[in-house]
């Protein structure tokens, strides 16, 4: 039986889910869109994956848009806002979620790699927040809605605290997110916005796939998670929803680590 509306966390709400054309993004737009969200699925170069999620979306009942931005330049990402306002009226809940890996030894990492990943997981960030703080400012608060005015939810990673060879503009990025989501919490919590991250570890999507495609490889990253399992985009879906509705009212500044304890050192298990 469906949930009546009623009780929906996320009822009247309008999210942004930035790469919401696959992976995490898909799985968080359909996560918060069945708690009665409007949801905007963003994408880059993915019209068909938006396309995909937002039937998805609809064959369950709930209400998506696709809407495409390049979040790494800023004409494009105001063009996003423009046209959610248009749409919708406001945001509520931005997922900031659109991320690259794009890796390469340290020793030949060009510069176009490292400002490529940096541009889209760091500067990305930067300016989808700033126009979605804008916008709940603007908008000013619903109490009838949220208790928040609202929610900025960056997605981040293991990587954030678990430094990655081989990845350092990718590392680099996540480290860099966790203090853009400290210092936009701090600075925005008088306003009644609260800005928390997501810290998955290794979920099964397109960017993780060449490091368990085959049962060695698979066998080898189940050696860094503790809990014996790789994760869904649906683990990180329900992180989400939690962080976006009002159960999480007295946690801002804070990242989530979804990871099946990736981040314990289990290295350590039975060593050092
Ligand atoms: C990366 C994945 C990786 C996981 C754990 C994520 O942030 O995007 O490729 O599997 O961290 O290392």
């Amino acid at each position: 039986m469906a949930t009546p509306a009623s009780v929906k966390r996320l009822h009247h709400q309008i999210a942004l889910v930035t790469g919401g054309s696959s992976g995490i993004g898909a799985g968080v737009a359909e996560a918060l869109a069945a708690e009665g969200a409007t949801v905007f699925v963003n994408y880059s170069h993915s019209p068909d994956g938006a396309a995909e999620v937002v039937k998805k979306i609809e064959a369950a009942g709930g209400k998506a848009f696709a809407v495409h931005a390049d979040v790494s330049k800023e004409d494009e990402v105001l063009a996003m806002f423009d046209e959610i306002r248009r749409q919708c009226g406001t945001l509520h809940i931005l997922i900031n979620n659109s991320g690259i890996q794009d890796d390469s030894p340290f020793l030949d990492m060009s510069l176009e790699k490292w400002q490529h990943v940096i541009n889209v997981n760091l500067t990305g960030q930067f300016l989808c927040a700033r126009e979605a703080a804008r916008e709940f400012v603007r908008r000013g608060p619903q109490p009838e809605i949220s208790r928040a005015t609202g929610k900025i939810i960056c997605m981040s990673s293991v990587h954030e605290v678990i430094p990655w060879a081989g990845h350092v503009n990718y590392a680099t990025s996540k480290g860099g997110i966790m203090q853009l989501m400290k210092s936009m919490a701090q600075e925005l919590a008088p306003q009644r916005i609260r800005v928390n991250s997501i810290g998955p570890g290794a979920i099964a999507t397109p960017i993780n796939l060449t490091a368990r495609d085959t049962p060695e490889e698979e066998k080898s990253l189940l050696t860094l998670i503790p809990y014996g399992r790789i994760g869904e985009p649906a683990d990180i879906g329900k992180v989400a929803v939690w962080l976006a509705s009002d159960e999480s009212d007295y946690v801002t500044g804070t990242t989530l680590f979804a990871d099946g304890g990736m981040t314990l050192y289990p290295g350590f298990a039975d060593n050092g």
